[in-house]
């Protein structure tokens, strides 16, 4: 706890990210090493997203995009998946109350179409509840997979051209950004990944472009206050250029 005193002390409160987007990987590998079955890993994991969420919060991060189902977990075996959704739909009824006392926002982006029911559900409600909160934006990827988020907005500006409603010409980044899930929010200034795999894995290929990335040996379910402090330190020492010249 002392050392964690001491890091927070580090940190320059004025130049946080105000977006930080984690690639949650590990909770395999920490099940395996505390021999246990890979769900407990899942059970941890959660435990985490909590203390992460309440980290950020009283930091005053604005948003943390968390990737918690990828297009690819769909082929995992049935009994993981249903875990999976259950952890889900469960995470979401235990925090309602906490979102709605902390201020928190929840938003969800995805084919949230291929989620079963019961977790549709609850997104909904969550979301809809906590619509007015203004404090951090907890923004979950749920069967998200970069590729399908772009193929989809192509998808939708070729109706768009086809219908004649835009023109070809009209298309640039900035109208290409308004087609992806993430519209109206700014691109993670930085985006963690535990476990230590230098790997996107599909996530978020467009808005991590000029992304920082911050990449741990720490398996998710062990990631907390400290290990992100770390990262921050991390982030923060480094010159974010986005392509410039200093001073240019
Ligand atoms: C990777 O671990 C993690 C995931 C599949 C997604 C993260 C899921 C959670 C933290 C739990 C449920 C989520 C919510 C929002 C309640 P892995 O299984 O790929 O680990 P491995 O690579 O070590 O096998």
């Amino acid at each position: 706890m002392d050392s964690y005193k001491e890091l927070l002390k580090l940190i320059d409160r004025k130049r946080l990210p105000q977006h930080i987007a984690i690639i949650m990987d590990g909770n395999g590998r920490w099940a395996k090493k505390h021999n246990c079955r890979r769900i407990v890993g899942h059970l941890e994991g959660t435990k985490a997203i909590r203390k992460i969420v309440e980290f950020c919060r009283e930091t005053g991060i604005k948003i943390l995009t968390l990737f918690a189902f990828s297009t690819e977990n769909w082929d995992r075996p049935k009994r993981e998946v249903y875990a999976l959704m259950n952890l889900l739909s469960r995470f979401l009824r235990q925090e309602i109350n906490n979102f709605q006392k902390n201020n928190i926002k929840l938003l969800a982006f995805g084919q949230i179409e291929r989620l079963p029911t019961k977790v549709r559900i609850e997104l909904a409600k969550t979301i809809d509840a906590t619509r007015g909160n203004r404090g951090l934006i907890l923004n979950l990827a749920l069967s998200y997979g970069g590729r399908e988020e772009i193929v989809h907005a192509c998808r939708e500006i070729a109706r768009q051209v086809s219908n004649r409603r835009k023109k070809a010409e009209d298309i640039n980044e900035e109208f290409f950004n308004n087609y992806l899930y993430t519209t109206g929010l700014p691109d993670p200034d930085l985006l963690i990944r535990t476990s230590g795999e230098f790997r996107i894995s599909n996530f978020l290929l467009w808005q991590i472009a000029y992304s920082e990335i911050y990449v741990t040996p720490v398996l998710w379910p062990d990631f907390n206050r400290q290990e992100l402090l770390l990262a921050l330190i991390d982030y923060q020492r480094r010159e974010r250029r986005f392509g410039k010249v200093k001073n240019g």
